[in-house]
């Protein structure tokens, strides 16, 4: 009878020990939080051992209620005398995981919902670890109550650790390659995740938008802030980050932001980083243009005349002067079922070119993986049609050949990332519209360059990361028109 007694004072001065530096460290985050400025490289350094901690406390957390019940069975009641030490190891190192963790957001760059949402569920899993200790031996509270705890701490524990998993791997990482009939058994299908846009008439939102969000939205969108800097919207985007406005308006040369999109990828001030993808001449272009134009959020978007607009295929609106309704309605007519069924299934994937053409442009590069051969292929009867097709990283491989090369009437193509081969490209021999081709990051091979040759309008070839060498020979035709 004596023996808890005896025991309970010890229990008490430690774990009022262990409160102190729960206490220091909630201190120690609400005075320095994360706020995107990189700092010392030996924080960083440090910091990264968040990593290869944090599963520790996890692991210990989830062991927690399996010992609790194996050990209800007499044969293993022995279990039931570990969890005292568990709890306290656990409490422990969930604290030095968050230590470490803090310094990695504190030197690292990091800010935004995501990371502070994942810091504070880290401190709380502590906190709740400490409570579970003290419940268990110390205060006999009401019989439910440590139950309960526990439940709560092991649904912080997963909480926490899928907050951290979308801070490294992206928000979706759970769902991105969950099959379909699942997504749609939880009500994730509808597919429509396309990122609400600026109005595309504007220059803004056609051409320059699009640029960061594809090339610096992990970084500098709405749960990473790098140097503070933001680049999902207008004003965030004129507002710059840690060293001011990073846009110079009517002097491109002279915006921070233009000098580090303009500079070798090895550079350490490059941006996007050494090891993404830099931006393509034309998309440096686009900004050159915009910035030289004052860089305003509403300048038309067909008010430069000289800017690369078929390069980036968004949908921009076009002005026309004369649409006739009727005629526009009149040639919409024969496919317009078909074009609004699909519509329906692919939202934000498939439009009218603008508002007076009859033709489509097909943007699937924001559904990724989602996207395969199987939905282009539901979009066969309407294929002639496409003038604008961006298939950028989705899943679609050379079982779609036969449909690309039945896009008569395509300008411009991006196969970006995807798994096609020159089995693809030989069949597109009969695009004699196309003008732009983009296969980056594709295993295309030399032997493509012969079909590419025949194309007559083509104008660029975007061929880096690719199996075709910078300095492969290349007839008169492509002089020029090879992009790496
Ligand atoms: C992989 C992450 C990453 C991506 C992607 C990225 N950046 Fe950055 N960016 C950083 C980091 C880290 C810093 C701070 C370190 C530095 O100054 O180089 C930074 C700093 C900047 C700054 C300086 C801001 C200031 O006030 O100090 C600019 C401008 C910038 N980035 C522009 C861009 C643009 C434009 C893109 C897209 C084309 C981009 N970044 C993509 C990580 C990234």
């Amino acid at each position: 009878m004596t023996l808890p007694v005896r025991r309970a004072p010890l229990r008490l001065r430690l774990g009022l020990l262990a409160l102190a530096l729960i206490l220091l460290l909630c201190a120690l985050l609400i005075l320095f939080p994360p706020d995107g400025l990189e700092r010392a490289s030996w924080a960083q350094f440090i910091g990264r051992f968040h990593l290869l901690t944090v599963h520790f406390p996890i692991a210990l957390v989830l062991l927690v209620p399996i010992l609790e019940w194996t050990g209800r069975n007499p044969r293993f009641s022995y279990l039931h005398s570990s969890i005292d030490f568990l709890w306290p190891l656990a409490m422990l190192s969930s604290l030095a995981a968050a230590t470490l963790g803090w310094c990695l957001a504190r030197s690292g760059a990091y800010s935004g919902r995501l990371v502070t949402q994942h810091m504070w569920g880290g401190v709380s899993v502590a906190a709740a670890c400490w409570l579970c200790w003290m419940l268990r031996g110390y205060f006999h509270g009401p019989r439910l109550a440590y139950p309960l705890a526990l439940v709560a701490t092991v649904g912080l524990v997963s909480w926490t650790g899928y907050r951290g998993g979308q801070l490294s791997q992206g928000e979706n990482h759970l769902t991105e390659h969950m099959p379909v009939p699942l997504r749609k058994l939880i009500g994730l299908s509808s597919g429509s995740t396309a990122l609400p846009r600026s109005n595309p008439a504007y220059f803004y939102g056609a051409h320059v938008e699009p640029i960061f969000i594809t090339h610096c939205d992990s970084c500098h969108g709405p749960d990473k802030q790098k140097n503070r800097l933001r680049l999902d919207t207008y004003e965030a985007l004129m507002r710059g980050g840690k060293h001011g406005p990073a846009i110079k308006a009517g002097n491109a040369k002279g915006s921070e932001l233009f000098r580090r999109v303009t500079l070798s990828p090895s550079d350490d001030d490059a941006m996007p980083p050494q090891g993404k993808r830099p931006l393509a001449a034309n998309e440096v272009k686009l900004l050159e243009l915009w910035i030289a134009a004052g860089a305003s959020s509403t300048l038309p978007a067909n008010a430069i005349k000289d800017a690369p607009t078929n390069e980036v295929p968004v949908v921009a609106e076009v002005t026309f002067p004369e649409i006739d309704p009727a005629a526009v309605t009149q040639s919409r007519a024969p496919l317009a079922q078909a074009v609004g069924q699909l519509k329906e299934r692919y939202p934000s994937v498939l439009d009218y070119e603008s508002r007076g053409s009859a033709y489509l442009a097909l943007d699937a590069s924001a559904l990724g993986p989602r996207f395969g051969d199987d939905d282009l292929a539901a979009l066969k009867p309407l294929s002639a049609q496409i003038v604008i097709a961006d298939l950028s990283r989705t899943a679609i491989t050379d079982r779609s050949a036969p449909l690309l090369g039945a896009m008569k009437h395509a300008r411009v193509l991006r196969l970006t990332e995807t798994k096609i081969t020159d089995a693809t490209i030989s069949t597109l021999g009969g695009l004699d519209q196309l003008e732009s081709l983009d296969l980056y990051g594709t295993a295309v091979t030399p032997a493509s360059l012969k079909v590419v040759e025949s194309l007559p309008k083509l104008r660029h070839l975007y061929a880096g990361a690719t199996k075709i060498p910078a300095d492969a020979s290349v007839s008169d035709s492509l002089k020029g028109k090879l992009v790496f």
